[in-house]
């Protein structure tokens, strides 16, 4: 190691001389020019270190080999330290430390911690964008032990201990939450740096990256091979535009509830290019409006699939997306998931729907057609709605707003819709449906007010 104390600018003694005559403003003057002395320079106790060899040619080596200088007064106790600072191992004090003095008194070559760890380590914020505070301030030994330690890399603790050591605040709030996020249960430095990164709060991977790379496998699948995208999955913060990283009150780790989370972006229409816009679903915010059941709870998921689904408008299980569709029960896999398909497909029935005209299922004359059956969209909304039983105001159907004009009664209900002429339905007292009562709409059988098809196809 090259010596920083500056040549003497006078002749060399012949003879000895006493200690305290060592350092003067013309010897040695560098050897006390520091902040802080090492305890025996101070007191001039140069012999300490240094051995006279030859007065008369003012000749001296040092009292001790390099490494044991300093364990002849400091006794560093290695023993049954499961880590050991390399140079430390190795007797090489003098790496680290000036023997005379420093700018306080541990001593240390080099301005700052960040400085004088450098000098043996690649500086690790380098090149990166996004910094930990300790870090950035140089406070290494917050962190690090200089010499001995009884964790892996000399930390002063283990595992996340190290982090809620200083983060207080978010330690208190991991007791506190219901759903804490397995991860952070384990290991902080999973998902986090602990010194910098290119990446917000300095996570090891970009946002998506990060909670799919090595765990969310099956999202990560899902995200990438599902045929109807939800971009907000992969858009700017990822998985976090929903859930928490850390773990909060609500299950699944939702940031907030659904309908927070869900109604910023979709109150709505969100135009996109180059495709159909989404129509806003703000209805699911109208106090006044009935709410479908899984709304009632705040629950979207109960019927959509937000990572991404095969089904266009991502439902959890298909939907159809016209106003017709030939009937089979799988195509109504999400309505059936909940609700019992028999309101579909038995012809007569007591019990399984109210649509019914006497024993007459009504929803089964009406959707469970091999050609052109009416989805369940043509006569109820489905997030929310004006009338009981989620019946529509009106449909698109095409290009037009097709009124429903639906009235319920106490036994049954009245349906004026463009389809068909009016008709009622009663389950008590069973309508017998005339003949004649086609007349008014080309084509409507007594026993199916449903046969007139509008002469528009919709989409
Ligand atoms: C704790 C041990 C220690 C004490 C005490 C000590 N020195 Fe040193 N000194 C060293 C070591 C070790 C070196 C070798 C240089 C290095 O590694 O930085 C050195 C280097 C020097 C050098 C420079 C030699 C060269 O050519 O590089 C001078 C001069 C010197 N010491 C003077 C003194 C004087 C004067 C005192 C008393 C006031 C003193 N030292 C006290 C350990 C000590
Ligand atoms: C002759 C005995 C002696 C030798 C040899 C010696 N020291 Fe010291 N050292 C002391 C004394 C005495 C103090 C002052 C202790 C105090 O203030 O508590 C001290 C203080 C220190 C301190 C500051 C400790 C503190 O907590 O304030 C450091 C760091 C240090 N020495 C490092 C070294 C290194 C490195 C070497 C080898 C180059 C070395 N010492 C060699 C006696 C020695
Ligand atoms: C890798 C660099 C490094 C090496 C090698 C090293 N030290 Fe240190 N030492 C430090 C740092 C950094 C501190 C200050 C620690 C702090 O402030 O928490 C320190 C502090 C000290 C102190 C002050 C009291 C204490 O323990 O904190 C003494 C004494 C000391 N070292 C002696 C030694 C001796 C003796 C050796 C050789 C056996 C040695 N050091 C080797 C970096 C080193
Ligand atoms: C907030 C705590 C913290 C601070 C501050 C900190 N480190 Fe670290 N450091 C760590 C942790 C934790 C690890 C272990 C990283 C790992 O296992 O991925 C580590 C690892 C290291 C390693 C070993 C890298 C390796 O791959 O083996 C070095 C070298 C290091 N830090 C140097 C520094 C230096 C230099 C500073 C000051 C500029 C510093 N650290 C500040 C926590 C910290
Ligand atoms: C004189 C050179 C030197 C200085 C100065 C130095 N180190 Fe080291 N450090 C080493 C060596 C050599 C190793 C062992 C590297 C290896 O095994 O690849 C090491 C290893 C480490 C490790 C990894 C330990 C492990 O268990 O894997 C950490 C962490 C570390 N140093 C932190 C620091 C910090 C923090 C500082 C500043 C306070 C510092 N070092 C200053 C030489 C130094
Ligand atoms: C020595 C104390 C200390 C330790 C230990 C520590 N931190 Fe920090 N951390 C801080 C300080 C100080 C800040 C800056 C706070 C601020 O700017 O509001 C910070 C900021 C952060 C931030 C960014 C917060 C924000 O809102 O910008 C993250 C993330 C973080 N720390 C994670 C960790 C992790 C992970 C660990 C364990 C590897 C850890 N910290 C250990 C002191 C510490
Ligand atoms: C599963 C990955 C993951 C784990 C494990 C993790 N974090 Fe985070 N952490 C993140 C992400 C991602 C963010 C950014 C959150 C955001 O912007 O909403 C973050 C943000 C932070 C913040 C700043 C925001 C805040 O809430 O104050 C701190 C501090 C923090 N983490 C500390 C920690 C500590 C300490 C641990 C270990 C107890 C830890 N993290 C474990 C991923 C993680
Ligand atoms: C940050 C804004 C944002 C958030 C938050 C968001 N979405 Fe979306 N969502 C979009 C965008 C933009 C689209 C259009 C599809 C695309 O570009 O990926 C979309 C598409 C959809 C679609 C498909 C619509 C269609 O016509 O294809 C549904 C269903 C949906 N979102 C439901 C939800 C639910 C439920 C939530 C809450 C759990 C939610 N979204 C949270 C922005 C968001
Ligand atoms: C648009 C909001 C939204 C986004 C963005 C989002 N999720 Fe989800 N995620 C949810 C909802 C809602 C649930 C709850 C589903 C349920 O109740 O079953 C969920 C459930 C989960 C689950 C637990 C259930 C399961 O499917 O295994 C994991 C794990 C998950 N999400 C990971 C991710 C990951 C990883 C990302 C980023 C790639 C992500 N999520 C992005 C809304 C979202
Ligand atoms: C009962 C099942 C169900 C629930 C619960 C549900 N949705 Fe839907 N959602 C659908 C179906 C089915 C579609 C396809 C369009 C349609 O048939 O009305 C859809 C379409 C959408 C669309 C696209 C708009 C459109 O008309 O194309 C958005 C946005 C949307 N839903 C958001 C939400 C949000 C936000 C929630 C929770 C507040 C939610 N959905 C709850 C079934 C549901
Ligand atoms: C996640 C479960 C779930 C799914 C999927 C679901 N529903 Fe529902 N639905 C409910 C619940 C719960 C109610 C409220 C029942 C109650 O209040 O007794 C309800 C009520 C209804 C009602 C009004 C009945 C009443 O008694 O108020 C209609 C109509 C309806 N759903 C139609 C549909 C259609 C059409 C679909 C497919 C697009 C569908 N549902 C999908 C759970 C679901
Ligand atoms: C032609 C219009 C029409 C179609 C198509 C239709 N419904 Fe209905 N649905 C009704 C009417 C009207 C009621 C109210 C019956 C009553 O309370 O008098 C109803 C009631 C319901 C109810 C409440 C329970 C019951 O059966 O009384 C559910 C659940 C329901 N429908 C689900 C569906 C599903 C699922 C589909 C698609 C497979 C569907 N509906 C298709 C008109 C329709």
């Amino acid at each position: 190691m090259k010596s920083n104390i500056p040549k003497s600018i006078v002749a060399r003694p012949t003879k000895d001389i006493p200690q305290a005559g060592c350092v003067t403003a013309q010897c040695h003057a560098g050897v006390k020019k520091f902040n802080a002395l090492h305890g025996p320079v101070n007191v001039n106790a140069c012999d300490a270190c240094h051995k006279l060899l030859d007065a008369s040619k003012h000749k001296y080596e040092l009292a001790r080999p390099k490494n044991e200088i300093c364990v002849f007064c400091h006794k560093l106790d290695l023993r049954g330290a499961p880590v050991v600072h390399k140079p430390v191992t190795t007797g090489d004090c003098l790496q680290c430390h000036s023997p005379h003095g420093g700018t306080d008194k541990r001593s240390l070559r080099g301005a700052n911690m960040t400085e004088f760890c450098d000098k043996c380590h690649k500086d690790v914020l380098a090149g990166k964008k996004r910094a930990h505070g300790p870090a950035v301030a140089g406070a290494c030994g917050a962190c690090h032990q200089a010499h001995v330690s009884q964790y892996p890399k000399l930390l002063n603790f283990k595992g996340r201990d190290l982090c809620l050591s200083c983060h207080k605040q978010m330690d208190a709030q991991m007791h506190k939450v219901k759903f804490p996020h397995k991860a952070v249960e384990a290991d902080c430095l999973a998902c986090h740096d602990a010194h910098a990164s290119d990446y917000p709060m300095f996570t090891r991977r970009p946002p998506v990256a990060l909670c799919t790379e090595a765990c969310h496998e099956k999202v990560r699948k899902e995200v990438k091979d599902d045929k109807f995208k939800h971009g907000v999955v992969t858009q700017e913060q990822g998985c976090l535009n929903c859930h928490t990283a850390h773990g909060g009150d609500l299950a699944k780790l939702m940031k907030t509830t659904p309908l927070k989370v869900c109604m910023a972006c979709h109150t709505n229409k969100i135009e996109r290019p180059g495709l159909a816009a989404v129509p806003g679903v703000g209805e699911v915010l109208e106090p006044k409006l009935f709410k479908h059941g899984p709304i009632n709870q705040g629950n979207c998921s109960g019927c959509h699939q937000l990572h991404g689904s095969d089904v266009a408008k991502l439902p959890i299980k298909p939907y159809p997306e016209g106003f017709y569709e030939d009937f089979t029960p799988d195509k109504y896999a999400l309505c059936f998931s909940c609700h019992d398909a028999q309101l579909a497909t038995q012809k007569l029935t007591q019990g399984v729907t109210k649509f019914r005209n006497g024993q007459t299922n009504l929803h089964f004359v009406h959707v469970d057609k091999v050609e052109k059956g009416r989805s369940c969209r043509a006569c109820h909304s489905t997030h929310a709605s004006k009338n009981p039983m989620h019946i529509r105001e009106s449909v698109p159907y095409g290009q037009w707003q097709m009124p429903v004009r639906y009235a319920p009664s106490a036994t049954g209900g009245t349906c004026a819709s463009g389809c068909h002429k009016e008709l009622t339905y009663d389950r008590a007292n069973p309508v017998v449906y005339a003949p004649s009562s086609a007349t008014s709409a080309p084509a409507t059988a007594p026993s199916d007010p449903n046969a007139v098809k509008p002469q528009e196809n919709p989409k």
